[in-house]
């Protein structure tokens, strides 16, 4: 087995997942506002979104809709429901017919799942672009994260990106609601820190509270103070405070500019540390600075993009 080299999360492709907004296929209304909204990527949801009785319905109208639509940047992600409920086989049948860009796994828990998910992609044979998501949102998901981030890695690459849900979590664990996430703080880190261990983005949680936009401004703030690269969404009201706070700011993009033309400057070629104004410079900080401008470029590369 080879060694990943210690830094291969900046050999990742960059990518925008700010904002990450879930739709229940069954509501037709909200599938159709899609394309006109500013988020990164649209989950599609098959799962608890979508009453037991109505999931075949949900199927069909999200299969004529992703055939239809032409979605421009937004990432397409299905989120289906697991492999032991009775509508795992028809979900399957419907991420091989649309194709989405990534398929979404709810209540991920062990390595298995995934890998038996990455399989089956690969005996269909699945774009080797299709990738897999998993939600980690149950005490034994956040116990095994980093085991299944490992093994999503090994097996051939399609795990992509963790989603923390805390609904299901705070249902698990008794944990109430509340401003600050005091208590789910911890398991918060432990996903986020799992999935960079093996080069993953990772989304954090929903807010349910949609109207308060003021808390959802300070979840926002906190979770990318986290590490998270952006936030799942339920509502297109939230799509702006998460671009906004999972963006690069202004003086993030000041400060790798700096530092990306102090490292191109000949006078610095062959070191590894340099000196900018007081502050110990290292190449990886140039490496990080590369990334973010990148994001920089996608951003920009939208804004004349409907
Ligand atoms: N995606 C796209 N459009 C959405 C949307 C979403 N997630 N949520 C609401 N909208 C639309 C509504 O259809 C409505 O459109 P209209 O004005 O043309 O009727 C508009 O935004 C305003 O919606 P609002 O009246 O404020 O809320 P609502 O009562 O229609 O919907 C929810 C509220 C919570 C039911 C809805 O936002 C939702 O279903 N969110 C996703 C839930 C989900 O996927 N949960 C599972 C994962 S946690
Ligand atoms: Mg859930």
């Amino acid at each position: 087995m080879t060694s990943e080299p210690s830094s291969f999360r900046f050999h990742h492709p960059s990518r925008l997942r700010r904002s990450v907004l879930t739709v229940p296929a069954i509501n037709e209304r909200a599938l159709q506002k899609v394309t006109g909204l500013d988020c990164d990527a649209v989950i599609f949801d098959l799962e608890d979104s979508v009453a037991e009785d109505r999931k075949a319905d949900a199927r069909h109208m999200l299969l004529e809709f992703l055939e239809n639509t032409d979605l421009g940047h937004r990432e397409r992600i299905v989120r289906i429901n697991a492999a032991d409920t009775p509508h795992f086989r028809d979900d399957m049948a419907l991420v091989l017919k649309a194709l989405p860009d990534t398929v979404l796994l709810p209540k991920v828990e062990e390595p298995v799942t995934v890998q038996d998910m990455a399989e089956s992609l690969g005996e269909h044979a699945a774009a080797d672009g299709l990738r897999i998501w998993a939600m980690i949102e149950t005490p034994r998901g956040v116990l095994n994260a980093a085991a299944i981030s490992s093994s999503g890695r090994t097996s051939n690459s399609r795990l992509d990106a963790f989603v923390v849900g805390l609904n299901d979590l705070r249902k698990a664990t008794g944990i109430p609601p509340e401003p600050g996430r005091t208590y789910l703080v911890p398991y918060l880190m432990q996903v986020m820190l799992a999935a960079r261990a093996y080069g993953l983005d990772v989304i954090d949680s929903v807010s349910n509270d949609f109207r308060d936009l003021e808390a959802f401004a300070a979840e926002c703030a906190q979770g990318k103070a986290m590490g998270f690269d952006g936030k799942m969404l339920i509502h297109p009201a939230q799509i702006e405070a998460a671009n906004h706070h999972f963006g690069p700011n202004e003086a993030a993009i000041a400060e790798a500019r700096l530092v990306a033309d102090t490292f191109a400057d000949p006078a610095h070629a062959g070191l590894n540390v340099i000196n900018i104004d007081g502050r110990m410079i290292e190449r990886l900080h140039a490496e990080e600075a590369t990334r973010l401008l990148a994001k920089v470029a996608l951003i920009d590369a939208r804004k004349d993009k409907p």
